[in-house]
């Protein structure tokens, strides 16, 4: 049997190559779900409750009440962990509007119930050699706070910046930078850490908000506010971060070396900073 290969769909563990969804399920028709990716590290979930707590927002903010309180989801979750050998993972979960008997628009009467699917997958190792970045104008919706999986724009985004040769999309809607097509950002300015502020316009990522409570505890100067796009070209250090990259450092974006093309020395601190937190946690 595969490695990774248990998943949690509806109530049971199960093998991923026996876990059936009908074709009426509305995340497959309408993309009317959300979805988590948490990092699992020595088999333990790395900062849960901050995940389950934006998977709460996720589903309120879609209309959707959680199946499941926050100690069952961390029952389901590290079992589902130990089922599949623990170790570094990367924990997938989703929930849809379920998988009413007709295609409709509006959301099915009561009593229909939600999909619950989790997996896990590996864990990439993270990016310490920097990444390459483009800059592309944000077509996504304007509800991008929410985890949902209607990512086709994400999607077509990494899409161009694989086609160039980068490693990621940064995105910008009027002039402004928003994150990166499945990452937050960050910039470094004489030593000042900024990133974009929450709105409607971002996700508020769980490793941003990770990222800004080290600086504050380990006396970085930081701020979120609105970043111009031309403030890219000028920074000293420019990184993105998710649960998957953890903080990667960006070395050279639209052709342009940033830190003279090589991770710069604020980004080897907050690296070790999280490392530190991720043993203490
Ligand atoms: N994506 N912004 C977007 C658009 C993202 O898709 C992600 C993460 C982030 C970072 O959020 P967090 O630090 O909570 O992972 C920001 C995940 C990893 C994904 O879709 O695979």
């Amino acid at each position: 049997m595969p490695e990774h290969s248990i998943c949690y769909l509806n109530g049971r563990m199960l093998p991923l190559d026996q876990a059936h969804i009908s074709p009426l399920d509305r995340g497959f028709l309408f993309a009317d779900s959300v979805y988590e990716v948490i990092p699992v590290y020595a088999g333990k979930p790395f900062l849960l409750e901050a995940h389950l707590q934006r998977l709460h927002s996720s589903l309120d903010a879609i209309r959707m009440s959680n199946p499941h309180s926050f100690a069952d989801w961390e029952d389901i979750l590290t079992r589902l962990c130990s089922l599949n050998g623990g170790g570094d993972l990367a924990l997938y979960l989703q929930i849809t509007r379920g998988s009413p008997v007709q295609r409709r628009h509006e959301f099915p009467a009561d009593g229909n119930q939600p999909t619950i699917f989790a997996m896990v997958s590996e864990l990439p190792s993270p990016t310490n050699h920097g990444l390459k970045a483009i800059t592309l104008e944000d077509t996504r919706w304007a509800r991008c706070d929410i985890k949902s999986t209607a990512l086709l724009a994400n999607v077509l985004l990494r899409q161009s910046a694989t086609d160039n040769g980068a490693d990621e999309a940064i995105l910008h809607r009027n002039g402004l930078v928003t994150e990166g097509a499945a990452s937050s950002l960050f910039i470094v300015k004489d030593r000042h850490l900024s990133t974009p502020q929450l709105n409607h316009d971002v996700l508020p990522g769980v490793t941003r908000n990770a990222i800004l409570a080290l600086a504050e505890q380990y006396g970085l100067p930081h701020s979120c506010r609105e970043i111009h796009i031309d403030e890219l070209s000028n920074a000293d250090e420019v990184w993105l971060t998710s649960s998957t990259k953890e903080v990667a450092p960006v070395i050279e974006i639209d052709g342009h070396p940033i830190c003279e093309g090589r991770p710069g020395p604020i980004h080897e601190s907050m690296r070790l900073w999280l490392d530190k937190l991720k043993e203490e946690s």
